[in-house]
Order: structure tokens, then C-alpha cells, then sequence
């Protein structure tokens, strides 16, 4: 396993009253990818700009590569960031905005030549030297300050929101983009986000934030799939709360009978008589006329009692189980009507429970 390059141990950051960080611990390791995830407000830049030494930490320790740095000023950090506004100096050319980390480390003019044409071929913007940022599109712009991240050579990369400005096509484009130039330089990178799809597609390690605090930390398939609490299930999507009774139990699997009577499978170890407090992804349940169930899972019967197409997804409410039960699915042929008697099924796997 790799070393760590960030340690934060016990980490408090107060704003008079307000703790914007109320004890953080975290490790990032060399060359990983880390997305510091959470709603508004849970402390994600601050953080992030405590890691970069633009604000001090009032209890605990920020170490990287096992140094601590509390106390070490910004530009004795050797760190490339990216903010959300990208803050290009807009009457400067492509190659002067790049230039601007190296004019203070002494670099000899034909490496900056050189550094700065390496940058823009690794964001993919070959022979843009000479022209201005608003000559350019919202997504090259975008390019052009990463580059500028990266020409310093870096040991961490930080990334604040630095999507949230382009429009949805682009974003998703750059999220690889970002993800490749990340991989191909393996430079150790926190990126601040409060979008899931981008902190799901990008990291290594996803951590989410709650209130200055970490909820939960662990790839992207266990925070989705296996949340430790509530709060983070319901961060990544729509979820269904149901509670059933088990009835039976074999090898890792329990019947649980559920409000109206309906019995299903659930990957659970636990004794018959428990009650269940279980937790569905709307994307985790499959809805289709009778007899169309997917082999495995357990079949509810329900009334669909409306429909919304989103284009891509369908998302249907359907009564089934005692409750409304949201299920989202691509649309896979004609949309079902509401009223219409449906099929359910669920894998034994796609439940959730909190301990
Ligand atoms: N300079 C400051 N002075 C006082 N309070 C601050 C300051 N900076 C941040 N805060 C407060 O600290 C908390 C965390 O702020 P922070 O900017 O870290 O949140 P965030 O997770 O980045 O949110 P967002 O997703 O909205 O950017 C908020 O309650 C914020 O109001
Ligand atoms: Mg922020």
C-alpha cells in the first residue's frame, strides 16, 4: 500500500462560534484520488483550504508526506488548486496565465517554454499559447486552469468545485478528462464536491461530510451501496423506507414479511422474529407487468399510481407493500399506466440495512 501524502489528525477549524470543521480525521495516500463530499455549509473548503495552509486549523495537525505543516505558509507549499470561479487573469494570454506559477521558482525562460507546452498538451489544448481566456470556451478555460495547476509540478492537486460553472454535457465530459490527466501525472488529489454522480465517478476514495464532521469514508461502491448511516443513503438518491418482520432464514439470506403481507428475500444475517428496518435505492427496485420479474429476486405486487418520464428514466410511484414505493428505471418500452397492476422485484441484495 502506498504512504500516506495527507494526514489530518483531529482537525477543528472555528470561525468565532462557528466550527466549520469539528474534528476531522482523514488519510489520503500518494496518487490517490480523494473526493471530500457533503451538503452546503458541512466544511468541505474549508478543508480543502486548510490542507492548501490558507486557513490554520485552531485544534489538531495537517501532515503531508508525514511533515507536519501547520505552520508552513502557502507558498512554501508545493500544491496546484482549482477553484470553481477559475479565477484566469483575463488580459493575460493562455501562455502568461500558465507562466505565472513559474515566474516566482526561478525556472530558466526556455523551460517555462517547454513546462507550458507539455501542460497544454496534457489538458489537450495544443497551440492555444497566444490567445485570451475569452477566446476561448467555458470548458478550454477550464483546461487552461488546470494546466496551470499542474505546470508548478505539484505534490497535491485541489480541486474545488472546479465543474460546477459548465453546463451538464461538458461537466460530465471533464469529470473523465479531469479523471485521466489525474491518472496519467498520478498526482495525489482532493477534490471538493457536492455533486454524487462526480464524486462516484472520479475518486478512489469518496469521504462524506456532515456538519465539519466525516460520516462515512470508503470507495465509491461502499458509500453507495453499503451506507453506514442514514444520512449518507439518503445523500446519494431517493430511498424507500420499508420495515418487515423475518420469518425464516438460510445461508446469508432472510424472508422478511413485509406492511401488506408480501414476503421477500434479504441479504441479512439475523434471527427469525427480528424486526427489519430496511432502507431501497428507487434505482434498486425493477417494475414491470406481471410475469416479466428478473430471475432471483422476490416479487411485490403493485398498483402503479403515477408516472414521471425524465427522458433517459422513468420514475414511477407504485403502491405495493403497505407503502408508495418510488422505483426509478430506464425506460425500457412502452411507459406503464397508472392504475396498472405490476410486478416488483428486487434482489435479496439490493436492501439496505443500518445497524
Ligand atoms: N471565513 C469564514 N468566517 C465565518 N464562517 C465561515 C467562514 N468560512 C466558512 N464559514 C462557515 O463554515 C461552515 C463551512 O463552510 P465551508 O465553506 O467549508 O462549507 P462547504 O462545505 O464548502 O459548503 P459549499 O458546498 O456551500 O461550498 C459554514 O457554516 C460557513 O458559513
Ligand atoms: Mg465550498
Amino acid at each position: 500500500m502506498a504512504g500516506a501524502a495527507i494526514e489530518i489528525k483531529g482537525v477543528e477549524k472555528k470561525f468565532g462560534e462557528v466550527a466549520a470543521v469539528a474534528g476531522l480525521d482523514l488519510t489520503v495516500g500518494e496518487g490517490d484520488f480523494v473526493a471530500l463530499l457533503g451538503p452546503s455549509g458541512c466544511g468541505k473548503t474549508t478543508t480543502l483550504r486548510m490542507i492548501a495552509g490558507l486557513e490554520h486549523p485552531t485544534a489538531g495537525d495537517i501532515l503531508v508526506k508525514g511533515r507536519r505543516v501547520n505552520d508552513v505558509p502557502v507558498h512554501k507549499r508545493n500544491f496546484g488548486m482549482v477553484f470553481q470561479n477559475l479565477a484566469l487573469f483575463p488580459h493575460k494570454t493562455v501562455f502568461d496565465n500558465i507562466a505565472f506559477g513559474l515566474k516566482y521558482r526561478n525556472v530558466a525562460k526556455a523551460d517555462v517554454v517547454r513546462r507550458v507546452k507539455t501542460a497544454l498538451d496534457v489538458v489537450r489544448l495544443p497551440r492555444m499559447e497566444e490567445r485570451l481566456p475569452a477566446q476561448l470556451s467555458g470548458g478550454q478555460q477550464q483546461r487552461v486552469a488546470v494546466a496551470r495547476a499542474i505546470v508548478i509540478e505539484p505534490d497535491l492537486l485541489l480541486f474545488d468545485e472546479p465543474l460546477s460553472a459548465l453546463d451538464a454535457g461538458l461537466r460530465e465530459e471533464m469529470r473523465f478528462e479531469l479523471k485521466r490527466i489525474q491518472r496519467n501525472l498520478g498526482i495525489t488529489t482532493v477534490f471538493v464536491t457536492h455533486d454524487q454522480a462526480e464524486a462516484l465517478s472520479m475518486a478512489d476514495k469518496v469521504v462524506v461530510m456532515q456538519n465539519g464532521k466525516m460520516e462515512q469514508e470508503g470507495t465509491p461502491d461502499e458509500v453507495y451501496s453499503r451506507p453506514t448511516s442514514e444520512f449518507v443513503a439518503r445523500f446519494f438518491g431517493q430511498v424507500n423506507e420499508l420495515t418487515g418482520k423475518v420469518v425464516g432464514r438460510r445461508d446469508g439470506i432472510v424472508d422478511v414479511v413485509l406492511g401488506d403481507g408480501a414476503t421477500v428475500q434479504v441479504a441479512h444475517e439475523g434471527p427469525v422474529g427480528d424486526t427489519l428496518r430496511l432502507l431501497l435505492r428507487s434505482e434498486r427496485v425493477r417494475v414491470g407487468k406481471p410475469g416479466t420479474a428478473e430471475p432471483g429476486a422476490s416479487i411485490v405486487k403493485g398498483v402503479v399510481t403515477s408516472s414521471d418520464y425524465l427522458g433517459l428514466m422513468v420514475r414511477y410511484v407504485v403502491n405495493a407493500a403497505g407503502i408508495e414505493l418510488a422505483v426509478m428505471q430506464p425506460k425500457l418500452g412502452p411507459l406503464l399506466a397508472t392504475g396498472e397492476q405490476v410486478d416488483l422485484s428486487i434482489q435479496p441484495s439490493a436492501w439496505m440495512l443500518l445497524g
